[in-house]
């Protein structure tokens, strides 16, 4: 029986892939995987039992990826699964960036009570909101993962001129690239200063790829035009020229259903048969099953560790069926499918060799 926490809502259809061979529940104690969405997993304490972690979403930069690197735990994530319901969003937020919509409504509402006088106040104060159209205006996309081209093809094809990202000629520049410490701040005060003038700026990604400071000056100053920004934060909301929008790009059921399947498909995968997929901080590495046994070994990627994990292996007389090592960066996997007795002193001994994290036996 495998134990699995949920630490967020999932969606029904991603609960589905965990059948009577699993007990989930948001309380269970030392899990072997943990299925999420945006909890922020860095303050938590996790159990020795602790295998796996799958993000229902793209970003994942509420889980300590690296440290659990160290302890050879994996974390997936759902790359693409909510691009569209992004991009719809997205294509959205040129519009509200150009047209002044949420000022707009806003400002209609306040005409409530005004009676007959209505219709003639709308048509008097209307010129206050007018703003372009997006057709033949350049976009620039910075990030051109799974949303970023889904984000350039629909533009294209509302008539405007993409463009991978260059601040001097965009008229519009969209954000959609992971938050991390070469990505943090990247829109900054230099940057600004050398934009287009009356930029308008989308942030469907993460908030902090944009320093604060900056901006407001920049929305002063009138450099920047507008920012539509999927992350509001007690400093932009209410400021002339932004729209707030509650981190609303990935809520969609359709979204929510994607993510959810994916996410339980791979830990699934992962628990029952050690194969990897769509990782964020070990390689993707999955063979057919084969032989009496798999073994998967977590492990530094340095010299010598499959040399090591095979000579122990014959030293203990079991005999290899099949095997695959893959790497990424400092980490590597590997799973071995072996056929006869693997005893416990067999996974000792390749659990002590230095460099290894994580040694597993499925049967
Ligand atoms: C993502 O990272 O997948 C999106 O921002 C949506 C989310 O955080 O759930």
């Amino acid at each position: 029986m495998f134990k699995i926490q949920t630490l967020n809502k999932i969606a029904k259809c991603g609960l589905d892939n965990f059948d009577e061979k699993y007990e989930i529940s948001d309380t269970v104690e030392n899990p072997d995987g943990i299925i999420l969405r945006s909890f922020k997993m860095h303050d938590m304490k996790v159990g020795d039992n602790l295998k796996a972690v799958a993000r229902a979403g793209a970003g994942t930069n509420n889980i300590p990826v690296d440290e659990y690197a160290k302890k050879g735990i994996v974390v997936f994530n759902t790359p693409g699964a909510n691009a569209n319901a992004v991009k719809e969003l997205t294509i959205a937020g040129l519009f509200l960036a150009s047209r002044k919509v949420t000022e707009a409504v806003d400002w209609a509402k306040t005409l409530k009570g005004n009676g007959a006088d209505v219709g003639p106040m709308v048509e008097k104060g209307k010129s206050a909101f007018a703003g372009p159209e997006i057709k033949g205006k350049t976009l620039g996309v910075i990030g051109l993962g799974a949303i970023g081209v889904q984000v350039a093809n629909a533009a294209e094809a509302l008539g405007m001129k993409v463009i991978g990202y260059d601040p001097f000629v965009s008229d519009y520049v969209t954000l959609h690239l992971p938050l991390n410490d070469n990505t943090k701040g990247l829109v900054n005060a230099e940057l600004l200063e050398n934009a287009n003038d009356g930029i308008r700026i989308l942030n469907f990604a993460r908030g902090e790829l944009v320093e604060t400071k900056a901006l407001l000056e920049a929305l002063e100053s009138g450099k920047v035009a507008s920012y539509v920004t999927d992350f509001p934060s007690d400093e932009v909301i209410g400021v002339k020229n932004v729209v707030a929008i509650p981190h609303l790009g990935a809520s969609t059921p359709e979204s929510e259903d994607n993510c959810a399947t994916m996410a339980g498909k791979e830990l699934v995968d992962y628990l029952e048969n050690g194969n990897i997929t769509n990782s964020v901080n070990y390689p993707s590495c999955s063979m057919p099953r084969s032989g009496d046994l798999r073994i998967t070994i977590a492990h530094l990627n340095k010299q010598s560790m499959l040399s090591q994990i095979s000579s122990i292996i014959s030293q203990h007389g079991i005999n290899i069926d099949n095997m695959i090592n893959k790497s990424k960066k400092d980490y590597a996997y590997t799973i071995i499918d072996a056929s006869g007795e693997v005893k416990d002193e067999d996974i000792h001994a390749i659990a002590d060799i230095e460099g290894v994290l994580k040694v597993r036996i499925i049967k």
